[in-house]
């Protein structure tokens, strides 16, 4: 998809690009994702107050490496520009996880390291940020520890 991201700052005012080059670009139902680097990705919702209840529970997982690193300080508007208009939702810059390519490589990887999605799934719950929504498409590897990557309101109920 050739769409070019951009940066709104509190006022209002356009920020230069953040990437000018073709990203990818990740749908799930409540939130998308694009990689703006190597090792980082912008995650956008369509409203502020979802965007702050997904950034606040992925930043205290990330304290206990449950979770990828949060770069920006707070929630921020972003927005995409295509041919017509700026598309503009709220969203944080986040350290990016390698993902599963298969349910194959995820089975390979629960059978060599056996605990390491219940530890994940305890963890969550315990703190109260996540653990119920932990399938496929929600966990990635960063740094050899399983993480959750999906934040979103579905993963606490
Ligand atoms: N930190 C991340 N690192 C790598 N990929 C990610 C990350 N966060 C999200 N993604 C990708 O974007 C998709 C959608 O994000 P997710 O938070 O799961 O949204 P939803 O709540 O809508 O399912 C994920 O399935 C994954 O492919
Ligand atoms: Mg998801």
């Amino acid at each position: 998809m050739l769409e070019k991201l951009v940066y709104l700052c509190k006022d209002n005012y356009l920020e230069p690009l953040i990437q000018t080059v073709p990203y990818s670009i990740s749908e799930g139902c409540e939130a998308k994702f694009v990689q703006i680097t190597k090792t980082k990705g912008v995650k956008f919702f369509w409203t502020k107050i979802e965007a702050s209840r997904s950034f606040n529970r992925q930043k205290k997982a990330a304290l206990h490496k449950f979770g990828p690193k949060v770069f920006s300080e707070d929630v921020e508007r972003f927005g995409f520009t295509d041919k017509n208009a700026i598309h503009i939702q709220w969203g944080y810059i986040t350290e990016i996880a390698k993902t599963f390519n298969s349910l194959k490589e995820l089975k390979d990887y629960k059978s060599k390291n056996i605990n390491h999605m219940d530890i994940l799934r305890a963890g969550l719950r315990k703190m109260r940020i996540g653990g119920y929504d932990l399938h496929f498409n929600n966990i990635g590897i960063i740094r050899r520890r399983l993480v959750c990557i999906d934040f979103g309101d579905e993963s606490i109920r």
